[in-house]
């Protein structure tokens, strides 16, 4: 590959990267896609910051009962669930 695309690849995952918002939300994006029919997963990205927010900590305190949910919401603090929050929430 010419050095000028590498150069340009590499700019393009840094933009990309530094795009993927507050720590941890880059991780949430694996499971919750996008919106697809017939997918098991929710979509998180357009829910309000208040439902994300309540969600997590139900599932923090197994309030709500989950598969996968309880141990990731166990491990953000309430400030990184926020900040996570709305950046997920419409803008
Ligand atoms: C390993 C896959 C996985 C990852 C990673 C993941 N989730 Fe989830 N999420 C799920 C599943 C599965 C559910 C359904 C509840 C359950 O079974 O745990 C869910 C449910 C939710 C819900 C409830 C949605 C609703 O409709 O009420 C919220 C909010 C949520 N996740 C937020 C997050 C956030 C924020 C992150 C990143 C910090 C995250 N999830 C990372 C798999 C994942």
């Amino acid at each position: 590959m010419p050095i000028r695309n590498t150069v340009a690849t590499l700019l393009a995952v840094a933009l990309g990267a530094a795009g993927e918002g507050p720590p941890g939300a880059a991780s949430c994006t694996g499971c919750h896609g996008n919106a697809r029919a017939g997918m098991a997963i929710p979509p998180i990205r357009g829910m309000p910051a208040e439902a994300i927010g309540a969600s997590m900590r139900a599932f923090r305190t197994g309030e709500r009962p989950a598969t996968v949910m309880d141990r990731i919401a166990k491990g953000f603090t309430e400030e990184e669930t926020q900040a996570i929050a709305s950046w997920f929430a419409p803008r």
